[in-house]
């Protein structure tokens, strides 16, 4: 099993009432499995997403990743934890506007211990999601759809288990929605477990599995 996640709860506190933001969620998913989890604004699904890239620390409940539990690791192992077992694209854009696009993918090769090339990788990366031929460039002469891959490239430069996004296609057009999914099916066949997070509930859902949350609670969509 790539994730387990079981039991987990995030409560914070408003005003002086305490709500779960993440309200007893349990997940579990294979290697190559696509899951999209829709949700209104504020149900919690970016709460759930930081919970098991290890950003935040849960109220309760326990995750595994490729059967390493995130429990009772200290900072060091959590970071290297982040950096090996999962790439995280999280919600907004996240791309260093100085650095060009091969640098950019090859940047989480430099936080872990590694030595070594790290260019052959992105290049790799930069053709599996399209744009090996915009490598030199920089960020600011890339569209929305292509700033996107570069994320979703980078965040597969140390992991090939899981694939963590948080609102993908909030701020791209039709077209390119459908080409980014496009493009996250075909990484989920390749054998990575893709898990999305969206709030756009007029689309059916992509993925093999359409899980809905709503006020921290998790469960299939009718
Ligand atoms: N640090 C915090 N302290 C208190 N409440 C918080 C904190 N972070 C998030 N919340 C609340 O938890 C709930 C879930 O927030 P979250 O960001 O997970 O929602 P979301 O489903 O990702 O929403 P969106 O679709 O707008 O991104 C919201 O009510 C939010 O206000
Ligand atoms: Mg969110």
């Amino acid at each position: 099993m790539v994730l387990e996640v079981k039991d987990l709860c995030k409560q914070y506190t408003r005003g002086d009432r305490p709500f779960y933001a993440v309200d007893h969620v349990s997940l579990t998913m294979d290697k190559g499995e696509f899951v999209s989890i829709i949700g209104r604004s504020g149900s919690g699904k970016s709460t759930l997403l930081n919970l098991i890239a290890g950003l935040l620390d849960p109220t309760a409940g326990e995750i595994r990743i490729c059967g390493k539990s995130l429990t009772g690791m200290d900072d060091a192992a959590l970071s290297a934890m982040r950096n090996t077992a999962l790439g995280y694209v999280p919600q907004g854009q996240t791309v260093l506007g100085n650095l060009t696009v091969l640098d950019n993918v090859r940047l989480p090769f430099y936080f872990g211990d590694r030595t070594g090339p790290s260019s052959d990788r992105a290049r790799d990366l930069l053709e599996q999601v399209g744009i090996g031929h915009l490598a030199g460039s920089l960020p600011r002469e890339l569209s929305g759809g292509e700033l996107r891959r570069v994320s979703i490239a980078r965040a597969m430069m140390c992991s090939h288990d899981l694939l963590v996004l948080d609102e993908p296609t909030g701020d791209l057009d039709p077209r390119t929605t459908e080409e980014i999914m496009a493009l996250l099916r075909g990484i989920a066949q390749s054998g990575t477990a893709v898990l999305m997070v969206t709030h756009e509930l007029d689309t059916t859902g992509y993925g093999d599995r359409v899980l809905e949350m709503d006020s921290g609670k998790l469960s299939p969509r009718l």
